[in-house]
C-alpha cells in the first residue's frame, strides 16, 4: 500500500529549523520557527514553571485517566484569563473551555467541530496567514478564503480592504483572527479598530474563530485579550483557540485550549460533548503535565504575579530588539528603511525578502529563516545583530 505514497516537502517552518540544525557554522542564526529565546541565546524555563513543577512533584498522587476535557482547573482559569472573570459570558455559563494539545490541536479540534456543525462552512483568514493555518483547515475538510490584510509594501494593515470584505460575509461564515501578535506580519488592528471589526461580525452573524497564541507579548495578557471580550459581547457564538507554548514556555508540553461561547449555558454544554467526542475519535485525552502546572501557577497569587512578571520580560526584550535592528540598520546604511520593525510587535515581522535572497542567507551566512522572509526577532541578542545586519545588507 505504502508504493502509493510520495514524499512530501517538509513543513515550511519545521524545514527550516531542521536546515538549521544540520548546519555546524558556529554564527549560524535560526530566525525560522516562533521561539522565545534570550540574550544567551537560550529557550529557559520560567522561574514559575519550574516552582510550580516542584510543586506539583510533591503533590501530585496519581496519572490515571483525566477524560477528554483534560485538566478541569486549568480550563476555568484560561476561561478567565480569555473571557474575564467577571464577563457576563462566563458568569452566565456560556463559556467553556477544554484542553487540547498544543495550540495546534486546538486549531484542529475547532476545525473539526466547524465540521460537524456546519460542513459548507469556508474559513476566512488573513493574507497572509500562519502557514500551517492553510494546512490544517483544509486537512480537516473546510473550504478557506483569504481577507485582505497586510500591505506588504508599506508594511502596514489593508483595514478598509479588511472590512469591505468582511462586511460581505454571510451567516455560516467563519472568520479567522489573530488576537495578538500577528504571525506572520507583526501587525494588529488598534484597540478602536477591533471595535468595528467587532461589530461587523456581529452584524453580519459570522462565526468568529480566534487564534491566540501570543497573548502576553503584544500589549499585556489582558489587553492582549480585547478582540475576545469585544467578540463575547456581542456575538452570540464564537471559538477560541489558545497556545501556552510561548508565553509559558511550555512548547514541547503541548499546552492548548479550545474555548467555546453560545447561546445559552446549555447549549454549551451539547457543544462541549461534541469536542469531548471529537478528541476522543482523534486522541482520546490531552496530556496533562503543562496545564497542571499551569493550574498551579493561575490559582497561585504569587506564581501568577511572577509569571506576568516573566511575561513583560520577554515581551520587553523582542520590543528592544526590535528597536535595536531598526537602528542597526540605519546605522549601516542599508537602502531599504526597516523603520516599521519599531511599530509591529511579537516575535515576527517580514523583511520584504525575495526567496532567492532568503536562500542566500541561508547558504553563504547560515541565516535560516522562513522563504517568505518571515524572520523571528527573538532570536537576536547582542552578539549576532552586527553579523545578521552585514549579510542583511550584502543579499540587499
Ligand atoms: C511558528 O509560526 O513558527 C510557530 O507558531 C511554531 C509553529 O509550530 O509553526
Amino acid at each position: 500500500m505504502f508504493e502509493n505514497l510520495e514524499a512530501i516537502a517538509p513543513d515550511p517552518i519545521l524545514g527550516v529549523l531542521a536546515a538549521f540544525l544540520a548546519d555546524d557554522n558556529p554564527q549560524k542564526i535560526d530566525l525560522g520557527v516562533g521561539v522565545y529565546r534570550d540574550e544567551a541565546g537560550d529557550t529557559p524555563i520560567l522561574e514559575c514553571v519550574r516552582k510550580a513543577e516542584r510543586v506539583l512533584l510533591d503533590t501530585q498522587t496519581t496519572k490515571t485517566y483525566l477524560g477528554p476535557a483534560g485538566v478541569a482547573g486549568f480550563n476555568s482559569a484560561m476561561s478567565e484569563r480569555l473571557f474575564g472573570a467577571d464577563s457576563e459570558a462566563l458568569n452566565s455559563g456560556r463559556v467553556r473551555t477544554i484542553q487540547t494539545p498544543g495550540g495546534t490541536g486546538a486549531l484542529r479540534l475547532a476545525a473539526d467541530l466547524i465540521r460537524a456543525a456546519r460542513p459548507d462552512s469556508t474559513v476566512w483568514a488573513s493574507d497572509p496567514t500562519w502557514a500551517n493555518h492553510l494546512a490544517l483547515f483544509p486537512a480537516a475538510g473546510l473550504n478557506m478564503q483569504a481577507y485582505p490584510y497586510f500591505d506588504a509594501a508599506r508594511s502596514r494593515l489593508r483595514f478598509d480592504d479588511m472590512l469591505e470584505l468582511l462586511s460581505q460575509r454571510e451567516p455560516g461564515d467563519t472568520v479567522l483572527f489573530h488576537a495578538c501578535c500577528h504571525n506572520p506580519c507583526g501587525v494588529s488592528p488598534s484597540p478602536e479598530q477591533w471595535v468595528q471589526v467587532a461589530d461587523i461580525c456581529a452584524d453580519r452573524g459570522v462565526l468568529p474563530l480566534v487564534d491566540i497564541a501570543y497573548m502576553g507579548f503584544e500589549r499585556g495578557i489582558e489587553d492582549d485579550t480585547l478582540i475576545i471580550r469585544l467578540l463575547a459581547e456581542r456575538c452570540p457564538e464564537m471559538i477560541v483557540a489558545s497556545s501556552c507554548s510561548k508565553n509559558f514556555a511550555m512548547y514541547r508540553e503541548r499546552v492548548g485550549a479550545v474555548s467555546i461561547l453560545s447561546q445559552s449555558a446549555a447549549k454549551t454544554e451539547d457543544v462541549v460533548s461534541v469536542l469531548n467526542s471529537l478528541s476522543r475519535k482523534n486522541y482520546s485525552m490531552p496530556p496533562a503535565h503543562g496545564p497542571a502546572v499551569i493550574d498551579i501557577i493561575l490559582h497561585s497569587d504569587e506564581l501568577s504575579s511572577l509569571w506576568e512578571q516573566e511575561v513583560a520580560g520577554m515581551r520587553e526584550r523582542i520590543n528592544g530588539l526590535r528597536s535595536d535592528l531598526a537602528q542597526r540598520t540605519r546605522d549601516a546604511g542599508l537602502q531599504r528603511d526597516f523603520s516599521f520593525l519599531e511599530e509591529q510587535t511579537g516575535m515576527f515581522s517580514f523583511l520584504g525578502l525575495s526567496g532567492e535572497q532568503v536562500d542566500r542567507l541561508a547558504d553563504e551566512f547560515s541565516i535560516y529563516t522562513v522563504r517568505s522572509s518571515r524572520i523571528n526577532l527573538a532570536s537576536f541578542n547582542a552578539s549576532n545583530l552586527d553579523y545578521f545586519v552585514d549579510a542583511l545588507g550584502q543579499v540587499l
